[in-house]
């Protein structure tokens, strides 16, 4: 199988290249590098001995998107490219709108007119909005708190259309909760740029003392210890989920829908506790006022990823936490 993996160069796309290759699948990745290092390539074939084939595309630019197909074979695509910041969309929603809905426009444009019936989508759980948990993938979307969350809903929206219209297109909306952690080797990891705006990364940089302290955004939820509580996923965990959701791509036709999650629920303070004991090293914070548009309580529901995928998380918490901070306290300035 020949698959594409666009924004394959990021934290997701690059544990997933390693889990497509360790399979023996054949991956080309195409990243326009606006959130990523070219180093990637290089510690992904240290990893698996096997460099992926790597072409420089911006998947808004329709003549670079048409020549990568012009000049491949694919069998499908998964769609990682985006713009992924919630505080940034705010402040820039329509460079979110444009880079997120453009290029995957431009993408179905190209796998129509090649004839690329395959296409897994990263989605996530921020388009349940304000829902109670544990959310099912039955749950009402929309109501998204950001522009960031409305690009995944209308890319969601667009891909059911596309599906409706062509009846051998096969799409599969993957909705991941809160990722994090490392592959094991400590090569490769999450390398956000500037100050990080989510928890872990937040959490790893304290430890290894770039940042002073931890920030809790709020002890004030009615969650057992009052911080916000979260269904963290092992990255390597969500990269199993795409091979899984690709083979399912491979067997029918139509748009189907999947939460990726493990349906637990950890405080920030869960957390907190945890990366200290699990690594030994000291996370110092303090509790700020609660951060606007956050939620007290989200978890999955993933019993359907189980039951049709046979996909279930394998890695809990204190993998996580060991895995996060072996890339980081490996590779304390990124890549
Ligand atoms: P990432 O930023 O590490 O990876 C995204 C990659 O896409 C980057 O390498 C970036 O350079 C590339 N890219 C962006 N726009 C592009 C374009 N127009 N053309 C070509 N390449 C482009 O992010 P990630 O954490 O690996 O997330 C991957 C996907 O999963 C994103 O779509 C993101 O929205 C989604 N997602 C992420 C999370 C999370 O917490 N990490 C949660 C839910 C969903
Ligand atoms: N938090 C802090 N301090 C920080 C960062 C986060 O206390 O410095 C808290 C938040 O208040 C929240 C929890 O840690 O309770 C997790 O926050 P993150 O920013 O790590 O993650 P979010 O749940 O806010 O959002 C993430 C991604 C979104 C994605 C969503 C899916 O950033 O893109 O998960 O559930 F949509």
């Amino acid at each position: 199988m020949n698959v594409l993996l666009t924004g394959g160069a990021g934290y997701i796309g690059s544990h997933t290249a390693v889990t497509l290759i360790n399979a023996g699948i054949n991956i080309v990745i195409a990243d326009n590098f606006s959130n990523s290092s070219p180093k990637v390539l290089d510690r992904i074939a240290e990893i698996t001995g096997k460099r992926p084939e790597f072409v420089e595309v911006d998947f808004c630019d329709k003549a670079a998107t048409d020549a990568l197909f012009e000049s491949h074979s694919f069998d499908g695509v998964i769609h990682f490219a985006g713009l992924k910041a919630v505080g940034e969309s705010c402040r820039q929603p329509i460079r979110y709108y444009r880079n997120n809905l453009d290029s995957t426009l431009t993408l179905l444009e190209a796998m129509a007119k090649y004839n690329v019936k395959r296409l897994v989508f990263s989605s996530s759980a921020t388009v349940y909005g304000d829902q109670p948990a544990p959310l099912t993938e039955s749950t009402p979307t929309g109501n998204c708190s950001n522009p960031y969350g409305w690009t995944k809903y209308m890319i969601e929206q667009i891909l059911k259309g596309a599906c409706d219209a062509d009846p051998e297109l096969s799409v599969v909306l993957l909705r991941y909760f809160n990722p994090l952690g490392a592959h094991e080797s400590g090569k490769i990891g999450e390398n956000p740029n500037g100050i990080p705006n989510n928890l872990m990364p937040y959490i790893s940089q304290v430890a290894v003392g770039k940042l002073e302290k931890l920030h809790i955004f709020g002890n004030d939820y009615d969650t057992p210890d009052g911080t916000g509580v979260r269904d963290y996923i092992h990255v390597v965990d969500l990269a199993q989920g795409h091979l899984d959701a690709l083979h399912y791509a491979e067997k029918r036709t139509g748009c189907d829908v999947f939460n990726l999650g493990t349906g637990k629920g950890y405080s920030v303070l869960d957390m907190v506790k945890t990366f200290s004991r699990v690594n030994g090293v000291e996370v110092p914070y303090v509790i700020d006022p609660r951060r606007p548009g956050d939620l007290a309580t989200v978890y999955a529901d993933p019993k359907k990823a189980e039951t049709v995928l046979g996909w279930t998380a394998k890695r809990n918490l204190e993998d996580m936490c060991r895995d996060s901070w072996n890339w980081q306290s490996h590779n304390p300035q990124g890549y």
